[in-house]
């Protein structure tokens, strides 16, 4: 059975689908969930779910990254994760942190990588024109947004598209790619895949 922790910022709406999927048969079970933010929504919702929480607050570290991920790994490491998901976590994480992960962190995207990594992906595809978007899980290495893709799922752009009415599409399909990707690379399988929005 292997042991995830899932690291968030704020409401967890992804961390909650990732939490309901692990049961039955599923080859993994949530043994944390980490905020940076203490007063993030999914905290609350994590521990309601049974799920042990902690919070490592990057304010007090001011800027001293390698500090903050020090202690991030000891909170982790803590729990003996065997893989981890970003799921919705908003702190840039440097090379000193994902190398400790290499090969068994993930996390969710909203866009189609390699397209529009980085923040305001709804706003600039609905800018570029473009008729599609969607979401992806890939494999966290040191290269922002930058890793093997695991899954992606698509979705239309609408012509009276706003980035919120983009982003509500795009969430719904999050919630069914994540729970997707974690429990094929918990059975070990790396294989890229593509869910058709429905
Ligand atoms: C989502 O858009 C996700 O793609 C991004 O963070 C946003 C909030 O996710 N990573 P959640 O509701 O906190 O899971």
């Amino acid at each position: 059975m292997k042991r995830v922790a899932i690291l968030i910022s704020g409401g967890g709406s992804n961390m909650v689908r990732l939490v309901e999927s692990m049961t039955g048969d599923h080859p993994a079970r949530p043994v944390l969930v980490l905020s940076n933010e203490a007063g993030a929504g999914g905290l609350t919702k994590a521990a309601e779910m049974g799920v042990p929480t902690a919070v490592v607050d990057h304010r007090p570290f001011k800027g001293d990254r390698a500090a903050f991920e020090a202690e991030l790994i000891r909170k982790i490491d803590a729990a003996e994760p065997d893989i981890l998901c970003l799921a919705g976590f908003m702190r840039i994480l440097t090379e000193g942190f994902t190398a400790n992960y290499a090969g068994r962190m993930l996390n969710i995207h909203p866009s189609l990588l390699p397209n529009y990594r980085g923040l305001h992906t709804h706003a600039r595809a609905i800018k570029a024109g473009d008729t599609e978007a969607g979401c992806t899980v890939h494999e966290v290495t040191a290269e922002l947004d930058g890793g093997p893709i695991l899954g992606q799922a698509r979705v239309p752009i609408l012509p009276d598209d706003t980035p919120d009415t983009l982003a509500a599409r795009v969430l719904i399909q999050e919630h069914r790619l994540y729970p997707e990707a974690l429990r094929r690379f918990a059975s070990g399988d790396r294989a890229r895949f593509d869910l058709t929005a429905r």
